[in-house]
């Protein structure tokens, strides 16, 4: 059992993402996929961004959390919710848009590889991707939690097989540039 499929663990994460969420990527966002594009989010966890995102575009949420799912649902009523994976994204359904913040890297950079060609696949014509990641070269496993950290060239060679690199770019989210967006556009 993973660390966010216990209620301890998932209680523990909202206390400690309070006062982040996506607002900043999302603006970013909205300058290259337009109003009311089908989005995807994965790993939405507590639903921050989902709410965000819920605001301009047409969201379904997911996460592979069963606890998340019911928490988000028991408020949002009339959400768009589906359990999925990360890697194996088992859906028939099609997306303009796939948005995860903070999230593929607690997958093995194999299973990330995997994750973004079934992104493809679920990918509307033109599709886009907007992930998050921690920025550094490290590993590391905290209470059962795999973290991996890129850098820009790792992370450029990991999308360029099957993307297009719109931008690629360090940010702040919590110490001074520990962090980096990626928007991708389907070749
Ligand atoms: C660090 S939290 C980020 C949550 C949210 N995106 C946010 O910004 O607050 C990571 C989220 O990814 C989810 N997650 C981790 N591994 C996953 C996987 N393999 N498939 C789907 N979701 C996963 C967790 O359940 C958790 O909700």
């Amino acid at each position: 059992m993973g660390f966010f499929d216990t209620e301890k663990g998932v209680e523990e994460y909202v206390k400690m993402a309070e006062g982040f969420d996506g607002t900043e990527l999302i603006k970013i966002l909205q300058k290259f996929l337009p109003e009311n594009s089908s989005v995807l989010e994965i790993g939405m966890g507590p639903g921050k961004d989902l709410d965000m995102l819920s605001k301009t575009y047409a969201v379904t949420g997911s996460d592979n959390s069963q606890i998340f799912l019911d928490r988000y649902k028991k408020q949002n009523q009339n959400v768009d919710l589906l359990k999925l994976d990360a890697v194996t994204l088992s859906t028939d359904r099609t997306f303009d848009c796939i948005y995860s913040n903070k999230v593929l890297h607690h997958l093995k950079t194999d299973d990330l590889k995997i994750s973004l060609k079934k992104q493809k696949e679920i990918l509307n014509p033109n599709g886009i991707l907007f992930h998050s990641f921690w920025k550094g070269d490290k590993t590391e496993n905290m209470e059962g939690l795999l973290f991996v950290y890129y850098e820009l060239y790792s992370l450029k060679e990991l999308f360029e097989p099957d993307f297009e690199i719109l931008e690629l770019k360090i940010y702040t989210e919590d110490q001074k540039d520990d962090s980096i967006y990626a928007i991708l556009r389907r070749k």
